[in-house]
């Protein structure tokens, strides 16, 4: 099939209705970070520029566009924690991404419930059927090509703790969809729910 294609740099503009970068580079897991400021101010937020990179020792990262609260903790204290968000929990993700400021905890502020962390002193969502632990190994400012900095950070941890509820684990195997993960589109509003109809199974060649 050949397609007709709308061509554009992103430099000057995209010329359409919406920027379209987010919604082709998705759905993205959702980064629900919870950490806790050095003066001990509690701290939960999405960010969908989140993702893993490394399996041995596990990595993830997500990026801090602007200098935000989570950054900030995180620089301070050098601990945070990954909370999975599933489609009971979507609401409360959203309200969690409310501009207010440090001294408020949203956890209170969405009405959820905390679980204590074995590792380090960062509440874990206690409805979220997965957290991950994690001790920053980089904060990276990003750059544009000609070498000029921008104001967002990549903050990278290791896992250091993973906490799995066991009605996800069938004989041993994680199931991805039982956890009705949510994932994050593109536009003002869009989000995907993993269902199990979606697995498709492809094994690599040779
Ligand atoms: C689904 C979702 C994804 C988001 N992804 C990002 C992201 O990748 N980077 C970012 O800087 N902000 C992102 N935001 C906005 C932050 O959550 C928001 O700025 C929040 O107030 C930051 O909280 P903090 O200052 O407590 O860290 C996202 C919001 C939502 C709802």
């Amino acid at each position: 099939m050949e397609h007709s294609f709308h061509s554009y740099e992103p430099a000057t503009g995209h010329g359409l209705a919406h920027d379209p970068f987010n919604a082709i580079v998705g759905p993205r897991p959702i980064g629900w970070i919870s950490s806790r400021s050095a003066s001990g101010h509690v701290n939960l937020a999405p960010y969908s520029f989140f993702n893993a990179f490394n399996y041995t020792p596990p990595i993830i990262g997500f990026a801090s566009i602007g200098a935000k609260d989570t950054l900030r903790n995180i620089e301070e204290t050098g601990a945070f924690v990954w909370n999975l968000v599933t489609r009971p929990l979507a609401e409360a993700m959203n309200q969690t991404c409310a501009a207010v400021g440090p001294e408020v905890n949203e956890f209170e502020l969405a009405g959820l419930a905390t679980l204590p962390s074995s590792h380090m002193d960062v509440p874990r969502v206690a409805n979220s059927p997965v957290s991950f632990e994690c001790r920053k190994t980089q904060i990276l400012q990003l750059q544009g090509q000609d070498g000029s900095a921008i104001s967002t950070w990549l903050v990278l941890g290791e896992v250091v703790a993973v906490h799995i509820a066991r009605r996800l684990l069938k004989e041993g195997v994680y199931q991805t969809a039982d956890a009705e993960p949510v994932l994050r589109g593109g536009g003002p509003a869009d989000y995907f729910q993993v269902t199990p109809e979606q697995l498709f199974r492809m094994r690599r060649p040779g």
